[in-house]
């Protein structure tokens, strides 16, 4: 049977020999994702630091590119017919089966053709289109397997968004070089029929989704939008909610699945709920003098977050905050408006303290072990505290970042010291509590460090800037912390547009590069440049003077967003599904084992009942077809999903349809937000005053 032979053909493609053998496809389908969505994406980058990116500046994109890379709009008339069928009618209909039917046919033909020749013994080579050595010399790729022949059609992909390609004609890999996406899109249909409409065997079926999913990665699954801005009417995530076997249904799109699965209802809890203990707090005004405070925490935009709250808190007693800072670096402070104000008051740096900077971002020596235990930091901050003139003699201690350091201090103070506000911001990240432990600690001290939770469990002046950090403590070690958010007050620039153009915010991800480009393609296309991309760091009133920001989001909670929000400048972000390529931070989870408190970790809550483990679909990373609405169900609590008057695109297309939205609709939602900004503002600093009330009575 023909449809059986496709399975025959990927057989070839999944399975491997010699070691790789012994590891399950899937897993070694995993790896190979990883390595090649790394390597992608740091070439896109390299390409737009060096060059892609002046090219954009100076218009020199080929208006016609858009079209020829999304569409394979390039002339050939079988890619042309069959994205008019796919689009119009759908993976499933007799006409787009039919044309996949005859692709995939003569696409074996070719594979036996080569395999009974002795094509795979590496005679056979094949330039990579718009990469060169250094002396100008091309790469190629030799190949060796059948599975170099995707792989260089991951690449071609790659460099036809980057490069210019060569005009690969319609017979290089049976018309396939022209069209990388047509390779998935064509074999998406074929396991599509199977799935739905035939009984294949298990194990056939099983071939069958691998090779799909090899095709998947790096097509589909990058950070850009190829097939959300396209017309080929289907995105990434349409084919990533059916390729699976265990559900029988088939959903024409991602919005058809998530309606189709309501996953447990939210609970948006007020702080007053999380912290029941607030209605025992006398209020009282507190006595005219200054509070010695110090903000303990490495994320200095952080620290001067609290810092802003907790004196608009006391403002109006006549209380003034004399501020200490711990911990913070030094490289974070530049390019801060308050930067001068944290560095004179720097008490001492993360480095000085722990020996080596946080994370590798930050500097840390790669191969530095970990060297520290938990006793051994509990004592030596203890020390310290004794030493420090400034925390020694602080009225309070406000601490944030990382979560468990604020867990250590909390159990070196000493009662009489201990007037710890902690608020946890690990940002939405998955290991929360235990976010960037592994390095200092290693995973033999987390037992360690989970004795020293309960005790920290009691205090009542926790609370989180996220929902998203809130619901996970509670999940990961049964902590119920109030979510307060960030106010950003220490920014005083307000929306003020004099600028024509939409600003796109700088992006910290590889990502980001590859997003932009095809943004800029579709500019060319369109003749029109509506965007400017932010390339170093700018002040907040030029920020302001933008018609409208909008933002690729890297991890579930930014203060990014809550600066521009305060701002009210208008934010356009990615909506449901886009947001998913962006919005998880793919962290290393080292710590796995053990991430929870042994207690915690027993019993498995039977399924359905209660929430899905925000662990699982991360530790999935990019495999955008599994836990497909753990994803959904855990992006509801990030702050991107829930602030209000946020406007969303689902594509580089449709934002560049969007930006031309009238300049009285952005007034409109910069008032909104300004409203709802005084909202929070309102009920935030009402949790301060009763937090500082309690830690100071
Ligand atoms: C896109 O696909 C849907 C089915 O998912 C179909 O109803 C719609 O008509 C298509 N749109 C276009 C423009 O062909």
């Amino acid at each position: 049977m023909v449809w059986h032979s496709a399975a025959r053909v990927f057989a070839g493609l999944a399975g491997v020999s010699g070691a790789e053998a012994e590891e399950p496809a899937l897993e070694l389908l995993a790896r190979w994702q990883h390595e090649w969505r790394v390597t992608a994406e740091l070439e896109a980058q390299h390409a737009l630091e060096t060059g892609v990116a002046n090219s954009m500046e100076s218009g020199e994109i080929d208006p016609g590119r858009a079209g020829a890379f999304l569409d394979c709009d390039n002339g050939d008339l079988f890619w042309q017919r069959f994205r008019d069928a796919f689009s119009r009618t759908g993976p499933l209909s007799p006409e787009t089966g039919s044309m996949a039917y005859v692709k995939w046919k003569a696409w074996e033909d070719f594979v036996d053709g080569m395999e009974e020749a002795g094509g795979f013994d590496g005679r056979v080579v094949v330039p990579l289109a718009g990469e060169w050595h250094a002396d100008g010399s091309g790469y190629f790729t030799q190949v060796r397997e059948k599975r170099d022949w995707v792989t260089a059609l991951q690449k071609s992909q790659w460099q036809a968004v980057f490069g210019k390609p060569p005009a690969w004609s319609s017979d290089n890999l049976v018309g396939f070089m022209q069209c990388p996406v047509g390779f998935a899109l064509v074999q998406y249909v074929i396991f599509l029929v199977h799935k739905m409409r035939s009984n294949l065997p298990e194990d056939a079926a099983r071939l069958n989704l691998e090779s799909m999913l090899f095709a998947f990665v790096s097509i589909l699954d990058s950070h850009f939008d190829h097939s959300e801005s396209s017309n080929w009417n289907v995105s990434s995530f349409d084919l990533a909610v059916n390729l699976n076997l265990e559900d029988p249904k088939f959903y024409p799109r991602y919005a058809d699945f998530i309606a189709d699965h309501a996953p447990p209802e939210l609970r948006l809890r007020s702080w007053q709920e999380d912290w029941p203990g607030h209605r025992m707090v006398q209020s009282r005004r507190l006595e005219e003098r200054i509070l010695r405070t110090a903000l303990v925490g490495e994320h200095g935009p952080s620290n001067l977050d609290n810092l802003a709250s907790a004196s608009a808190a006391v403002s109006s007693s006549g209380v003034r905050l004399e501020a200490g800072h711990f911990f913070t670096y030094m490289w974070q402070l530049r390019g801060l408006a308050d930067s001068g104000s944290l560095r004179s008051s720097l008490r001492i740096t993360w480095d000085a303290f722990w020996g080596q900077p946080l994370t590798e971002s930050a500097g840390r020596d790669k191969s530095a072990q970990p060297s520290w235990t938990i006793s051994g930091a509990v004592w030596a901050l203890r020390e310290f505290a004794r030493r420090d003139v400034f925390l020694r003699s602080s009225d309070l201690v406000i601490c944030s970042e990382p979560l468990w350091l604020c867990v250590l201090l909390h159990s070196a103070l000493e009662a009489r010291q201990r007037i710890q506000l902690t608020r946890a911001s690990a940002a939405g990240r998955v290991m929360c509590l235990l976010v960037d432990f592994d390095q200092v600690f290693g995973l033999q001290e987390v037992d360690a460090f989970w004795e020293l939770v309960p005790a920290f469990k009691q205090t009542e002046l926790l609370s989180a800037t996220s929902r998203i950090t809130a619901e996970m403590l509670d999940w990961q070690a049964g902590i119920r912390a109030p979510y307060v958010p960030c106010l950003s007050l220490h920014i005083d620039t307000r929306y003020q547009p004099s600028k024509p153009k939409l600003l796109f915010f700088r992006s910290s991800l590889p990502g980001g590069a590859p997003f932009l480009r095809v943004l800029r393609l579709i500019e060319a296309e369109m003749r029109q440049q509506l965007v400017d991309i932010m390339m170093k760091p700018m002040s907040f009133a030029e920020i302001a003077s933008f018609r409208a920001v909008a933002m690729l989001p890297h991890i579930p909670n930014a203060l990014r967003l809550a600066d521009v929000y305060a701002m009210a400048v208008p934010l356009f972000l990615p909506s449901e599904p886009l947001i998913h390529k962006f919005v998880w931070p793919d962290d290393p989870l080292p710590l796995l084992s053990k991430a929870r408190p042994p207690r915690m970790a027993e019993p498995k809550p039977s399924a359905g009942s209660s929430r899905p483990s925000p662990l699982d679909f991360q530790i999935a990373g990019r495999r955008f077809y599994q836990f497909r609405w753990e994803r959904h169900y855990w992006l509801q609590y990030t702050e991107w999903w829930l602030r209000p008057h946020l406007l969303h695109f689902s594509s580089a297309r449709d934002l560049l349809e969007k930006a031309t939205i009238s300049d009285e609709a952005l007034l409109r939602i910069s008032d909104a937000m300004r409203s709802h900004q005084a909202q929070l503002q309102m009920d935030a600093l009402d949790y301060w005053q009763t937090a500082l009330a309690a830690a100071l009575g």
